[in-house]
């Protein structure tokens, strides 16, 4: 079925489906309710991050296992969001619950080095080809130290981020995230726009925004601030609004303007890395970044996080380069004297999250489990896509590797501005329907399902069947 083809739906069906699964997941989730109202009192919004609620309330969680996932109410769900991607490992792997009780009853933080720190470096830079790594304890202190690394290696102040990216919490990239549409400015030089109130205005400056898979638009931006970048930080897939790959050459083109202007390429690989092939995206794309981020799969539901990449940019944490690559900066004067790049952290290189990295990487996602991990993956997106065609939907199927969603738009989204448009009453109708019959996905039409080493084929077909239901009702 062509894009033409396809009929919008009846936005009375719509409503009502919609209106009538919030009223059944109240029904069925009173506990969780209850517990949000009781933790409104004592957290903002009622929860520990504010990703983590939606209206009208979130489940609130009691056990995960495999694939599978139970509310406060009891209900068992088919758990395909697994913490925003955390968990390709799946839930609390025999294995890694195993290891993790070992080191539990040997103590789980010294702020001493382990030989494990040495052992999932030492993975990390087999997988990802780079020279060397650090940890921290998040994505956003892997990307904010990381951005730290570039300024002092090339002596630079700015960073390109790409709109419709997110890459954590930091103020340097808290930006542009999903700007509203009158603020945005225009396409060829998009406006930095602060995603939360409490961003200074010296940091908008320092970050430039660019639009996703418009190579010739970055070249400009860039040569508009010509020796003045320190890094472009790029997700190359873009795993925060649903699932936007980077255009055929779009990875490559970013290397090559990255060397012409002596910038240091940061891939943000917390979503891709080691879930969408063994060597993340670096592998799947064949393209080489200077440095990149990891966190979420890595630590198999443990917090991690960790950066590597090539020699002379990382060694800058033991000193910095006298002068920036080719452009003759005084590298002293720009870090008020200044020597070296600090990385530092309580928690970096902790036991307990050294030993999860190191099972989870070494012994759950070996190189044997990505193809049928791909497989899989096809398998949902493929049976999504004849749901989506055989009842005409105004939407698409789409995956990289073991991630993926329904995108509920006609057009195919190449970057965020396309994304706006998606169909969020339809996203929300679908999202408590399959809720409201044991399939969980994020609660976010941003964001998308993570397939797990756990999961079966007889889980993706259960997904599959209930998602035509819902077409079914909407569509049928
Ligand atoms: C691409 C990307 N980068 C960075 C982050 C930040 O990671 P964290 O939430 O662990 O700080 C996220 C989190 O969702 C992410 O998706």
């Amino acid at each position: 079925m062509t894009v033409a083809e396809r009929r919008d739906v009846d936005r009375d069906r719509v409503r009502q489906v919609g209106e009538r699964e919030i009223a059944e997941y109240r029904a069925r989730t009173p506990r969780s309710a209850e517990l949000h109202g009781r933790a409104s009192r004592a957290l903002p919004l009622g929860v520990a991050s504010s990703f983590q609620t939606y209206d009208p309330y979130p489940l609130f969680m009691t056990d995960g296992r495999g694939s599978r996932i139970w509310d406060a109410d009891g209900n068992e769900y088919i758990d395909f969001d697994m913490a925003f991607g955390v968990l390709a490992a799946g839930h609390s792997h025999p294995r890694l619950a195993e290891a993790l009780q070992r080191r539990v009853a040997n103590g789980t933080c010294y702020t001493f080095p382990v030989e494990d720190g040495i052992v999932l470096a030492e993975e990390i830079k087999r997988r990802f080809n780079v020279d060397l790594v650090r940890f921290s304890n998040s994505g956003t202190e892997a990307t904010m130290d990381a951005i730290r690394v570039a300024r002092g290696y090339t002596g630079r102040e700015k960073i390109l981020k790409f709109e419709g990216g997110y890459h954590g919490h930091h103020d340097d990239v808290l930006i542009s995230i999903q700007p509203p549409r009158d603020v945005m400015g225009p396409d060829a030089s998009p406006t930095s726009v602060p995603a939360t109130a409490g961003m200074p205005r010296s940091r908008v400056a320092e970050t430039i925004v660019a639009p996703f898979n418009q190579p010739d638009v970055v070249a400009a931006i860039l040569e508009a601030n010509r020796d003045e970048i320190a890094a472009i930080i790029v997700e190359p897939v873009q795993f925060n609004i649903g699932v936007v790959p980077p255009a055929r050459g779009f990875l490559e083109r970013l290397r090559e303007l990255a060397d012409e202007h002596g910038i240091v390429l940061i891939f943000d690989e917390v979503k891709t890395g080691v879930v969408i092939a063994y060597g993340g995206a670096t592998e799947y794309f064949g393209v080489q970044p200077d440095l990149l981020c990891l966190a979420k799969s890595i630590g198999g539901g443990i917090p991690i996080g960790a950066f590597g990449g090539r020699e002379a940019v990382m060694r800058s944490i033991e000193a910095v380069p006298e002068r920036g690559p080719g452009v003759g900066i005084e590298h002293s004067t720009l870090a008020g004297g200044a020597t070296r790049v600090a990385h530092l952290g309580t928690f970096n290189g902790n036991p307990l999250s050294m030993a999860a990295g190191v099972v989870t990487l070494t012994e759950i996602l070996t190189p044997d489990v990505y193809p049928r991990l791909h497989a899989l993956a096809d398998r949902l997106a493929g049976g999504s896509q004849e749901v989506v065609d055989e009842f005409g939907l105004p939407a698409y199927a789409i995956n990289v590797g073991p991630k993926g969603c329904v995108m509920f738009t006609p057009e195919r989204v190449t970057s965020y501005r396309d994304f706006i448009g998606l169909d969020s009453e339809l996203w929300e109708a679908s999202f408590f329907y399959l809720v409201n019959r044991g399939v969980l996905l994020p609660p976010g039409p941003d964001d998308q399902w993570t397939l797990s080493v756990q999961h079966t084929e007889e889980e993706v077909d259960r997904h599959v069947a209930v998602f035509r239901d819902f077409a079914l009702e909407i569509a049928g």
